[in-house]
Protein backbone atom coordinates (compact mmCIF):
# COMPACT_ATOMS: atom_id res chain seq x y z
CA UNK A 1 0.00 0.00 0.00
CA UNK A 2 1.38 3.75 -0.83
CA UNK A 3 0.58 6.44 1.33
CA UNK A 4 0.88 9.49 -0.44
CA UNK A 5 0.57 13.30 0.41
CA UNK A 6 1.62 15.57 -2.38
CA UNK A 7 -0.95 16.41 -4.52
CA UNK A 8 1.26 16.11 -7.87
CA UNK A 9 2.60 12.67 -6.85
CA UNK A 10 -0.90 11.40 -6.44
CA UNK A 11 -2.06 13.19 -9.35
CA UNK A 12 1.05 11.70 -11.48
CA UNK A 13 0.11 8.23 -10.10
CA UNK A 14 -3.40 8.60 -11.65
CA UNK A 15 -2.88 9.71 -14.66
CA UNK A 16 -0.26 7.09 -15.67
CA UNK A 17 -2.76 4.59 -14.02
CA UNK A 18 -5.68 5.59 -15.94
CA UNK A 19 -2.96 5.43 -19.32
CA UNK A 20 -3.12 1.75 -18.39
CA UNK A 21 -6.69 1.61 -18.21
CA UNK A 22 -6.89 0.29 -14.66
CA UNK A 23 -10.21 1.61 -13.36
CA UNK A 24 -9.45 3.84 -9.89
CA UNK A 25 -12.26 3.72 -7.34
CA UNK A 26 -12.17 6.57 -4.40
CA UNK A 27 -13.66 6.87 -1.18
CA UNK A 28 -13.37 10.30 0.32
CA UNK A 29 -13.10 9.91 4.21
CA UNK A 30 -12.24 12.81 6.91
CA UNK A 31 -10.05 9.37 8.67
CA UNK A 32 -11.10 7.63 12.11
CA UNK A 33 -12.18 4.71 10.11
CA UNK A 34 -14.64 2.33 11.05
CA UNK A 35 -16.96 -1.02 9.81
CA UNK A 36 -19.07 1.67 7.42
CA UNK A 37 -15.83 3.05 5.88
CA UNK A 38 -14.41 -0.56 5.38
CA UNK A 39 -18.21 -1.96 3.59
CA UNK A 40 -16.90 1.64 1.59
CA UNK A 41 -14.27 0.21 0.35
CA UNK A 42 -15.35 -3.70 -0.26
CA UNK A 43 -17.71 -1.75 -2.82
CA UNK A 44 -15.12 0.11 -4.11
CA UNK A 45 -13.01 -3.04 -4.50
CA UNK A 46 -15.81 -5.28 -6.39
CA UNK A 47 -15.78 -2.52 -9.38
CA UNK A 48 -12.42 -1.29 -9.94
CA UNK A 49 -8.83 -2.66 -10.01
CA UNK A 50 -6.99 0.08 -7.84
CA UNK A 51 -8.94 1.68 -4.85
CA UNK A 52 -7.56 4.64 -3.31
CA UNK A 53 -8.75 6.06 0.28
CA UNK A 54 -8.30 9.72 0.76
CA UNK A 55 -8.07 10.73 4.04
CA UNK A 56 -8.31 14.67 5.15
CA UNK A 57 -9.92 16.42 7.93
CA UNK A 58 -11.42 19.00 5.57
CA UNK A 59 -11.59 22.61 7.53
CA UNK A 60 -13.45 24.10 5.14
CA UNK A 61 -16.59 22.51 5.85
CA UNK A 62 -16.96 23.11 9.76
CA UNK A 63 -18.48 25.42 10.61
CA UNK A 64 -16.46 28.58 13.70
CA UNK A 65 -18.55 26.71 16.35
CA UNK A 66 -17.94 23.12 15.40
CA UNK A 67 -15.87 20.34 16.28
CA UNK A 68 -12.74 20.88 13.35
CA UNK A 69 -10.43 20.58 16.38
CA UNK A 70 -11.81 18.20 18.39
CA UNK A 71 -12.59 15.88 15.48
CA UNK A 72 -10.91 12.32 16.31
CA UNK A 73 -7.87 11.28 14.24
CA UNK A 74 -6.20 8.24 14.48
CA UNK A 75 -3.55 7.71 11.05
CA UNK A 76 -1.78 4.97 11.90
CA UNK A 77 -4.51 2.88 13.27
CA UNK A 78 -6.76 4.46 9.96
CA UNK A 79 -3.26 3.07 7.73
CA UNK A 80 -3.42 0.02 9.13
CA UNK A 81 -7.19 -0.31 8.82
CA UNK A 82 -6.56 0.10 4.86
CA UNK A 83 -3.48 -2.20 4.59
CA UNK A 84 -5.93 -5.02 5.92
CA UNK A 85 -8.55 -4.03 4.09
CA UNK A 86 -6.19 -3.87 0.87
CA UNK A 87 -6.49 -0.58 -0.09
CA UNK A 88 -3.79 -0.10 -2.92
CA UNK A 89 -3.58 4.18 -2.22
CA UNK A 90 -4.42 5.90 1.13
CA UNK A 91 -4.18 9.78 0.06
CA UNK A 92 -3.10 11.57 3.03
CA UNK A 93 -2.35 15.51 2.19
CA UNK A 94 -1.73 18.12 4.88
CA UNK A 95 -4.35 21.00 5.01
CA UNK A 96 -1.61 23.46 3.40
CA UNK A 97 -1.65 21.44 0.64
CA UNK A 98 -5.33 21.12 -0.78
CA UNK A 99 -5.48 25.05 0.69
CA UNK A 100 -2.26 27.14 -0.21
CA UNK A 101 -2.08 31.10 1.07
CA UNK A 102 -4.68 32.67 -0.94
CA UNK A 103 -6.93 30.08 -1.33
CA UNK A 104 -10.17 31.30 -3.37
CA UNK A 105 -12.14 29.02 -5.19
CA UNK A 106 -15.30 27.59 -3.45
CA UNK A 107 -17.77 24.93 -5.30
CA UNK A 108 -21.53 25.81 -4.40
CA UNK A 109 -24.64 23.87 -5.59
CA UNK A 110 -27.31 26.17 -4.62
CA UNK A 111 -30.59 23.80 -4.44
CA UNK A 112 -30.10 20.60 -3.04
CA UNK A 113 -27.31 21.78 -0.20
CA UNK A 114 -30.23 24.44 1.17
CA UNK A 115 -32.58 22.73 3.22
CA UNK A 116 -32.10 20.14 6.27
CA UNK A 117 -28.05 20.40 7.25
CA UNK A 118 -27.82 23.26 4.78
CA UNK A 119 -29.77 25.27 7.08
CA UNK A 120 -27.89 24.85 10.43
CA UNK A 121 -24.69 24.18 8.67
CA UNK A 122 -24.43 27.69 6.24
CA UNK A 123 -21.15 26.73 4.48
CA UNK A 124 -21.16 23.07 4.95
CA UNK A 125 -21.47 21.89 1.65
CA UNK A 126 -19.57 24.79 0.27
CA UNK A 127 -16.68 22.75 2.02
CA UNK A 128 -17.80 19.33 1.11
CA UNK A 129 -18.01 20.01 -2.34
CA UNK A 130 -14.79 21.99 -3.43
CA UNK A 131 -12.57 19.46 -1.48
CA UNK A 132 -14.62 16.63 -3.39
CA UNK A 133 -14.32 18.14 -6.55
CA UNK A 134 -10.61 18.35 -5.79
CA UNK A 135 -10.03 14.87 -4.76
CA UNK A 136 -11.59 13.77 -8.18
CA UNK A 137 -9.08 16.37 -10.23
CA UNK A 138 -6.27 14.95 -7.91
CA UNK A 139 -7.35 11.51 -7.61
CA UNK A 140 -9.19 10.67 -11.46
CA UNK A 141 -11.78 8.23 -10.00
CA UNK A 142 -14.10 6.36 -11.94
CA UNK A 143 -16.08 5.35 -9.47
CA UNK A 144 -16.32 7.00 -6.08
CA UNK A 145 -18.17 5.85 -2.91
CA UNK A 146 -20.48 7.35 -0.68
CA UNK A 147 -22.44 6.55 2.37
CA UNK A 148 -26.14 6.63 2.15
CA UNK A 149 -25.86 7.91 6.52
CA UNK A 150 -24.87 11.12 4.91
CA UNK A 151 -28.21 11.10 2.21
CA UNK A 152 -27.85 14.61 1.54
CA UNK A 153 -23.96 15.24 0.79
CA UNK A 154 -24.65 12.45 -1.57
CA UNK A 155 -27.29 13.81 -3.34
CA UNK A 156 -25.54 17.29 -3.47
CA UNK A 157 -22.04 15.36 -5.00
CA UNK A 158 -24.48 13.65 -7.53
CA UNK A 159 -25.76 16.88 -8.37
CA UNK A 160 -22.15 18.70 -8.74
CA UNK A 161 -20.92 15.45 -10.68
CA UNK A 162 -24.10 15.57 -13.17
CA UNK A 163 -23.65 19.75 -13.45
CA UNK A 164 -20.32 20.29 -13.83
CA UNK A 165 -19.71 17.12 -16.36
CA UNK A 166 -17.53 15.45 -13.90
CA UNK A 167 -17.16 11.71 -15.62
CA UNK A 168 -17.40 9.93 -12.26
CA UNK A 169 -20.08 6.88 -10.98
CA UNK A 170 -20.85 8.24 -7.54
CA UNK A 171 -22.14 4.51 -5.62
CA UNK A 172 -23.95 5.00 -2.42
CA UNK A 173 -24.06 2.39 -0.22
CA UNK A 174 -26.26 1.38 2.62
CA UNK A 175 -25.52 2.82 6.01
CA UNK A 176 -23.74 0.23 8.45
CA UNK A 177 -25.42 0.18 11.90
CA UNK A 178 -24.15 -0.95 15.15
CA UNK A 179 -26.30 -4.20 16.88
CA UNK A 180 -28.87 -1.96 18.37
CA UNK A 181 -28.86 -0.05 15.01
CA UNK A 182 -27.13 3.76 15.64
CA UNK A 183 -25.93 4.66 12.64
CA UNK A 184 -22.22 4.36 12.54
CA UNK A 185 -20.18 7.74 12.70
CA UNK A 186 -16.70 8.06 13.68
CA UNK A 187 -18.57 11.36 15.80
CA UNK A 188 -20.28 8.51 17.82
CA UNK A 189 -17.02 8.22 19.97
CA UNK A 190 -17.60 11.65 21.33
CA UNK A 191 -20.59 9.60 22.98
CA UNK A 192 -20.69 9.00 27.12
CA UNK A 193 -22.08 6.07 28.22
CA UNK A 194 -25.85 7.58 28.82
CA UNK A 195 -25.48 9.88 25.95
CA UNK A 196 -24.73 6.60 23.86
CA UNK A 197 -27.79 5.05 25.16
CA UNK A 198 -30.25 8.45 24.12
CA UNK A 199 -28.21 8.61 20.55
CA UNK A 200 -30.09 5.57 19.68
CA UNK A 201 -33.27 7.81 19.58
CA UNK A 202 -32.46 8.69 16.15
CA UNK A 203 -32.38 4.86 14.72
CA UNK A 204 -35.86 4.48 17.25
CA UNK A 205 -37.62 7.89 15.80
CA UNK A 206 -36.96 6.15 12.18
CA UNK A 207 -38.33 2.53 13.31
CA UNK A 208 -41.19 4.62 14.73
CA UNK A 209 -41.70 6.24 11.72
CA UNK A 210 -41.39 3.42 9.16
CA UNK A 211 -44.04 1.11 11.34
CA UNK A 212 -46.60 3.94 10.38
CA UNK A 213 -45.78 3.84 6.44
CA UNK A 214 -45.49 -0.17 6.64
CA UNK A 215 -48.90 0.71 7.95
CA UNK A 216 -50.06 2.63 5.05
CA UNK A 217 -49.76 6.09 6.48
CA UNK A 218 -49.02 8.62 3.86
CA UNK A 219 -49.06 11.54 5.52
CA UNK A 220 -46.28 13.56 5.77
CA UNK A 221 -47.17 15.20 9.38
CA UNK A 222 -48.06 12.35 11.17
CA UNK A 223 -45.44 10.57 10.64
CA UNK A 224 -43.27 13.17 11.25
CA UNK A 225 -45.07 13.72 14.51
CA UNK A 226 -44.49 10.30 15.36
CA UNK A 227 -40.45 10.56 14.92
CA UNK A 228 -40.34 14.14 17.02
CA UNK A 229 -42.35 12.37 19.68
CA UNK A 230 -39.97 9.56 19.43
CA UNK A 231 -36.94 11.75 19.72
CA UNK A 232 -38.21 14.24 22.01
CA UNK A 233 -39.03 11.19 24.64
CA UNK A 234 -35.25 11.14 25.44
CA UNK A 235 -34.08 13.44 27.56
CA UNK A 236 -30.90 14.40 26.13
CA UNK A 237 -31.96 14.58 22.85
CA UNK A 238 -32.68 18.08 21.01
CA UNK A 239 -34.47 17.34 17.49
CA UNK A 240 -32.62 20.18 14.60
CA UNK A 241 -34.63 19.01 12.47
CA UNK A 242 -37.15 15.68 11.32
CA UNK A 243 -38.44 16.01 7.04
CA UNK A 244 -39.71 13.79 5.17
CA UNK A 245 -38.18 14.94 1.68
CA UNK A 246 -37.61 13.98 -2.12
CA UNK A 247 -34.57 11.42 -2.24
CA UNK A 248 -32.72 13.79 -5.18
CA UNK A 249 -33.85 17.02 -4.51
CA UNK A 250 -34.15 16.93 -0.60
CA UNK A 251 -36.87 19.53 -1.19
CA UNK A 252 -40.10 18.79 1.49
CA UNK A 253 -42.77 15.92 0.40
CA UNK A 254 -46.39 17.07 0.13
CA UNK A 255 -47.48 13.25 0.68
CA UNK A 256 -45.15 9.72 1.34
CA UNK A 257 -44.06 8.32 -1.96
CA UNK A 258 -42.81 4.99 -1.29
CA UNK A 259 -39.28 4.89 -3.30
CA UNK A 260 -39.41 8.32 -3.94
CA UNK A 261 -39.19 9.90 -0.55
CA UNK A 262 -36.35 10.04 2.58
CA UNK A 263 -36.81 10.59 6.29
CA UNK A 264 -34.38 12.70 7.32
CA UNK A 265 -33.30 13.37 11.24
CA UNK A 266 -30.98 15.39 12.63
CA UNK A 267 -30.65 15.84 16.44
CA UNK A 268 -28.54 16.79 19.27
CA UNK A 269 -27.38 14.57 22.23
CA UNK A 270 -26.08 17.10 24.83
CA UNK A 271 -23.57 18.44 22.87
CA UNK A 272 -23.02 15.76 19.55
CA UNK A 273 -24.80 16.64 16.57
CA UNK A 274 -25.86 13.49 14.60
CA UNK A 275 -27.89 12.40 11.62
CA UNK A 276 -29.59 9.64 9.89
CA UNK A 277 -32.33 8.67 7.70
CA UNK A 278 -34.46 6.13 5.87
CA UNK A 279 -35.56 5.32 2.74
CA UNK A 280 -39.32 5.57 2.55
O1 LIG B 1 -18.29 12.26 4.55
C1 LIG B 1 -17.13 12.67 4.82
O2 LIG B 1 -16.37 12.02 5.53
C2 LIG B 1 -16.67 14.01 4.27
O3 LIG B 1 -17.72 14.92 4.22
C3 LIG B 1 -15.97 13.90 2.90
C4 LIG B 1 -16.91 13.40 1.83
C5 LIG B 1 -14.76 12.98 3.03
C6 LIG B 1 -15.47 15.29 2.46
O4 LIG B 1 -14.58 15.83 3.38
Amino acid sequence: MQVIESVYEMQSLAINLRAKDRLIGLVPTMGCLHAGHLSLIEAARKVTDTVVVSIFVNPIQFGPNEDFDAYPRQRARDLELCEEAGVDIVFAPEPEALYPRGFSTYVVEELVSRPLCGISRPNHFRGVLTVVAKLFNIIHPDTAVFGQKDAQQAAVIKKMVNDLHFCIDILVEPTAREPDGLAMSSRNRYLSPTQREDARALYLALQAAKALVDAGVRNVDRVVAEATHTLSSHRRVRVIYVSVVDRCTMESAREIIPGKCLLAVAAWVDEVRLIDNLLL
